[in-house]
């Protein structure tokens, strides 16, 4: 079931997205070598609780973390660990802030140190390919050509698209309908409606698509233990252009002139 959002809970969406994107601003803050993805953690999760928040993803199904941290060849949903931070490692850091009962979810990932050139042109091109998933999500079209967007984009710069995971709707529940795959054809899914917020996060390969689960049940790998690269905003479709209700401003700011 798919839910159209009342302006008023749409501002707790909107309230919601921006401590997230802050708290990601935080963290930013904190990535360099010798780092552990624990501080990470911790440094959000404090952040969240100063601020009135609750840190959504811990306890979730028992994830142990605020963050789901993914260091290189990590997919998502990695646990924070003693695990420090190196120089050319990149760093996915992604959260879901919960606040008055609404939920926001944002991910960023970064370079800690200097990164491979390749590496940097792959963290470049996912990223990128948020925009071209947002930008087809407009109402009067359909899921799959969000997905289509994405694909088609990476796809044709080499990189391939994770197809275990996907975005998501975004409320009361941190996971509502519908499913937002990273992959599909256009025209096909779900009609996309002015009122509804939903989560666009690529999880792309720089290597093949195929990933493997940990025992766990939680943790992800890229199978040829290649890089994958994550990003993610909250969005809401309007009557025109989706409004982005996260934003990585407070990152950009964090990092200074860097881009990742
Ligand atoms: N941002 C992740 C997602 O989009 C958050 C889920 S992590 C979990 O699905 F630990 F809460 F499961
Ligand atoms: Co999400």
């Amino acid at each position: 079931m798919i839910y159209i959002k009342t302006e008023e809970e749409i501002e707790l969406v909107r309230k919601a997205s921006v401590l997230v994107s802050r708290t990601l601003g935080e963290v930013a803050k904190w990535i360099k070598p010798g780092v552990t993805t624990q501080k990470l953690d911790t440094i959000a999760r404090e952040f969240i609780l100063d601020n009135g928040g609750k840190p959504a993803c811990l306890g979730y199904h028992g994830f142990p973390g605020t963050l789901c941290i993914e260091v290189n060849e990590t997919v998502v949903h990695g646990f924070p660990s003693q695990y420090t931070l190196r120089e050319g490692d990149i760093i996915g850091t992604d959260c879901v802030v919960e606040l008055n009962g609404y939920n926001g979810d944002s991910c960023y990932t970064f370079a800690v140190g200097e990164i491979d050139e390749k590496v940097y042109r792959f963290l470049d091109i996912t990223r990128q390919s948020l925009y071209k998933g947002i930008e087809a999500a407009r109402a009067g079209k359909r899921i799959g050509d969000i997905g289509n967007a994405v694909q088609s984009f990476c796809e044709h710069n080499g990189y391939s698209v994770v197809r275990e995971m996907c975005g998501h709707g975004i409320g009361k529940s941190m996971h509502e309908d519908p499913e937002v795959p990273n992959y599909g054809r256009r025209g096909i899914g779900p009609l996309l409606k002015p009122g509804m917020c939903i989560c666009i996060e690529p999880m792309i390969n720089m290597g093949s698509k195929n990933i493997v689960f940990e025992r766990d049940g939680w943790q992800t790998r890229t199978k040829d233990r290649k890089p994958s690269a994550h990003y993610e905003h909250t969005i809401l479709i309007t009557d025109d252009r989706p409004e982005i209700l996260t934003t990585f401003e407070y990152i950009e700011e964090a990092l200074g002139g860097r881009k990742f």
